[in-house]
């Protein structure tokens, strides 16, 4: 079964044709944070019209790399939500007015399932069950996955999501949108030992995360440091490091808390800050501690992307699921509402 894959979520227009034989075709990705970043942050309303602009070529991209022409493409997956309502009903109205125009069916596809599955379209992917650990820019939740569409939600952030307190920490720092790679390539430059903060909700039992008290501290020494007279670069790295190392741990002594929990040695992490090599370098040392593994995507599927639309959309479409030609897409969408496979 050949799909094509649509994801506009947010400010990434993303396609990918995958095939279920054959495997990934093509992908193509345009990103608008050039065009978002005078404003620290995504606009709804012109990552949309981006999004209307993007779409159809890039869709002619991948079909002229994949060699491929529109009759042999057997269904549409776009990303249904959650997300920017906006962005995602320029998705949904492209998938169905495609799918309309090629006979063919489209199916609406849960934006952190695609997460979710993207290790999948890795060379050594991961067997069910696992337990998952999402960190993106609007999520951070820990799920025990014993199938497509069988998720137990195992602890979530009750503020600010991981990807979204890298951001707001850069951002405050005076660095640019999206804040996560920037921390992420200051913290390498970073003394460590310079600075130490709190390692949130580690000292009582449980799997959920708080990361807006630790954005605080951050916030608070930089403040500290440039009314001392000291806002230099390498202020910048030293905080970014012992930012990122607070992270990094929380998110490790959750991801092992939660595996013992769910008695599972085998760890997928996906959502953007998976890209993290902080991270990944923390959570293989700790499952090779423990004799397990940890499976993530390469890095340029970590971050939002067709493929992994096209991927889970496909799965879903091979196992009959279908939907009408209405065009519906959820803001907020909880993953434990998804049918099982
Ligand atoms: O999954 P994603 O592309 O979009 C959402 O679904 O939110 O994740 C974007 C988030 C942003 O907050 C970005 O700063 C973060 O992922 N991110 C990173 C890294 N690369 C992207 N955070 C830490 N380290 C990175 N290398
Ligand atoms: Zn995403």
């Amino acid at each position: 079964m050949l799909v094509l894959g649509l994801e506009t979520s947010c400010d990434e227009t993303g396609v990918a044709l995958y095939d279920s034989e054959r495997g990934l075709l093509a992908d193509a990705l345009f990103s608008q944070i050039d065009l978002h970043r005078a404003y620290g942050g995504v606009v709804p309303e012109l990552a949309s019209r981006d999004h209307v602009k993007r779409m159809l070529p890039l869709i002619r991209q991948v079909l002229d790399e994949a060699g491929c022409v529109p009759t042999e493409i057997d269904a549409i997956a776009y990303t249904a939500g959650p997300g920017l309502v906006g962005a995602l009903l320029v998705g949904a109205s492209c998938a169905q007015a495609l799918a309309f125009a090629w006979g063919i069916p489209a199916l609406g596809v849960h934006h952190m399932e695609g997460h979710l599955l993207a290790p999948m379209l890795e060379e050594n992917p991961p067997q069910f069950p696992f337990v998952a650990l999402l960190v993106s820019g609007g999520h951070t939740q820990l799920v025990q996955v014993d199938g497509i569409g069988q998720y137990t939600l195992l602890g979530e952030s009750l503020d600010d999501a991981a990807g979204e307190a890298f951001d707001k920490t850069a951002k405050m720092m005076g660095l640019n949108y999206p804040g996560g790679p920037e921390i992420a390539r200051l913290a390498e430059k970073g003394v460590a030992g310079r600075y130490t903060f709190p390692r949130p909700m580690c000292d009582r039992p449980g799997l959920m995360f708080s990361f807006s008290g630790l954005k605080t501290s951050a916030l608070n020494t930089w403040q500290h440091s440039v009314s001392a007279g000291d806002d230099s670069e390498q202020a910048r790295c030293d905080i970014a490091l012992a930012f990122q190392q607070a992270v990094v741990e929380t998110l490790t002594i959750k991801c092992k808390r939660a595996l013992k929990q769910a008695g599972m040695k085998r760890l997928v992490i996906a959502g953007g800050v998976s890209a993290n090599k902080a991270l990944r370098s923390s959570l293989e040392k700790m499952l090779g501690d423990m004799k397990g593994d940890v499976f993530y995507a390469r890095p340029e599927f970590c971050t939002d992307n067709g493929a992994m639309i096209a991927y889970a959309g496909c799965q879903r479409l091979l196992a009959g699921q279908h939907e009408s030609l209405a065009i519906s897409v959820q803001a907020r969408w909880p993953m434990e509402q998804l049918p099982p496979l």
